[in-house]
């Protein structure tokens, strides 16, 4: 006969010594399971006489529950370890800084910035927004925009050449964004809108000149459009970019190719304590060209000079950059240093708009 002495300290000595919850099932199955010792000794209950069944079943049953306790209670004793061993592995020390999230460490670079204030200007006032390549014909450069061959304007332009190819044709890096006046008089039918920034390029650096700068053209063609239309437009986008009420701006007579007249403007402003203002002042700085586009040019185009008129402007994106945010030099812009940017740049999500503001 089994000794049940025996096995009960076999089975809690086995109990006891389970490591973890799949040793301690182990030990259940091997003493409660359907061919465990233990059941296999309560299936003898069935065969005894009634005598041995009194004296016997509850020393059996007594051992089953015994086994069963042990088991449930070790259970226990494992699940808690194994939940302090977890709280202990995951422990985080709240103390510690959050890291920064990859959205709030980025910076937008100021040109891009202001490329999206400009935008959102101009995109109030009905522009919608044209681009063209930074490589571009002479043709498209200066030809079509009444630069005659030989003129000197186009040596003002310290040009870029390329390469003849093999036609003899010298394509350039574009010297402003003026061709893409052509490219958008060419593709559309007046009225036309539009605003044109991006890369230009001459052969030129100190320390407001870099050989790759940006400017943002404007052109309106229509029946009618005109000067006054002209300096309403420029005036509205000086007092909503500079975000000051009240800007003078003078028109002084110059000399482009492509328009007539031709003026440039400057804004007043006032340079006390080294540092510029808007809306103030007695100076006066120079921000932009403009004009009434030339009949040669819209002539260049397939448009009829006695149909539709209009005029057009190009700024520096740089210099007024420099300008609303204070940025004595122009040449760290392109030098890809994180420094700088993490001073001068702007949050992704600071995205300009009229409505939230341009400048947060
Ligand atoms: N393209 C000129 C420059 O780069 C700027 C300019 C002047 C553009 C007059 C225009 C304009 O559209 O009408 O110096």
């Amino acid at each position: 006969m089994t000794d049940l002495n025996q096995l009960e300290r076999d089975l809690l000595s086995q109990v006891d010594a389970a490591g973890d919850e799949a040793a301690l099932e182990a030990v259940r199955v091997s003493a409660l399971g359907k061919k465990g010792s233990v059941s296999e000794l309560l299936k003898t209950l069935g065969a005894m006489t009634p005598e041995e069944r009194k004296e016997r079943g509850p020393l059996i049953n007594g051992l089953r529950d015994k086994v069963q306790g042990a088991i449930l209670a070790k259970k226990e004793t494992l699940a808690e370890a194994a939940l302090e061993a977890r709280l202990s592995a995951e422990r985080i020390d709240v103390t510690l800084p959050v890291p920064e999230a990859p959205e709030s460490r980025g910076r937008i670079h100021p040109i891009s910035q202001v490329i999206e204030e400009l935008t959102a200007i101009f995109a109030d006032m009905g522009f919608s927004v044209a681009e063209g390549p930074d490589i571009e014909t002479d043709y498209l450069n200066f030809t079509a925009l009444n630069f005659p061959e030989g003129h000197p304007a186009r040596e003002m332009h310290d040009t870029f050449f390329l390469a003849p190819d093999e036609k003899g044709e010298r394509k350039v890096l574009r010297t402003h964004t003026s061709p893409v006046q052509i490219r958008t008089m060419t593709s559309q039918k007046p009225p036309i809108r539009v605003i044109i920034p991006g890369r230009t390029y001459r052969h030129d650096s100190d320390q407001t000149h870099t050989p790759m700068f940006h400017q943002v053209e404007g052109l309106v063609i229509d029946r009618q459009a005109n000067i006054a239309h002209m300096k309403w437009i420029l005036e509205e986008f000086c007092k909503a970019f500079f975000e000051v009420d009240q800007v003078k701006m003078r028109f002084r007579p110059s000399f482009f190719p492509f328009t007539e007249p031709s003026a440039e403007v400057d804004i007043q402003c006032s340079r006390k304590g080294g540092e510029i203002r808007f809306g103030e002042g007695t100076d006066w700085l120079e921000i932009l060209g403009c004009g009434m586009v030339h009949p040669n040019v819209l002539r260049n185009c397939g448009l009829d000079p006695d149909e539709v008129q209009g005029f057009a402007w190009g700024m520096g994106i740089d210099r007024i950059a420099m300008l609303k945010y204070g940025m004595p030099d122009l040449r760290p812009f392109f030098e890809a240093d994180v420094r700088w940017l993490n001073h001068y740049g702007f949050r992704p999500l600071d995205i300009p708009s009229l409505v939230s503001g341009l400048t947060s």
